[in-house]
C-alpha cells in the first residue's frame, strides 16, 4: 500500500482513492472545489519525483505541482508532498 508524506507525516493511501481524498480523509487542509481537475484550487506540489503528466493538466509551468483531486495516489510515482504552492502558476 502506498503513502504520501505530508509535512513530515505519512498518511496511508487507499486503493482507487486520490491524492486529495487522502488527504482529506486524514484531516489535511487542502483547498479544493470542482474535484474534477478544472479550477486549480487543489494544486500541490511533489518533492520527489515528477508527479503523473495526466494530473499536470492545463498547469503551464509545473515544477512539480499537480492537481490533488486528478492524480490517484496508487499512480504517483512520489512520496512526499507540501500542500502550500507557492503561487498559481498560469
Ligand atoms: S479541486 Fe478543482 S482542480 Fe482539484
Amino acid at each position: 500500500m502506498r503513502s504520501i508524506t505530508v509535512d513530515g507525516s505519512t498518511f496511508p493511501c487507499q486503493p482507487n482513492e486520490t491524492v486529495l481524498q487522502t488527504l482529506l480523509r486524514e484531516n489535511i487542509q487542502v483547498p479544493n472545489g470542482c474535484r474534477q481537475g478544472l479550477c486549480q484550487a487543489c494544486m500541490i506540489r511533489s518533492l520527489d519525483n515528477s508527479p503523473p503528466v495526466s494530473a499536470q493538466v492545463g498547469l503551464k509551468d509545473t515544477l512539480n505541482y499537480f492537481l490533488a483531486c486528478i492524480c490517484h495516489a496508487q499512480q504517483a510515482s512520489y512520496d512526499r508532498c507540501l500542500t502550500q504552492p507557492a503561487g498559481r502558476l498560469n
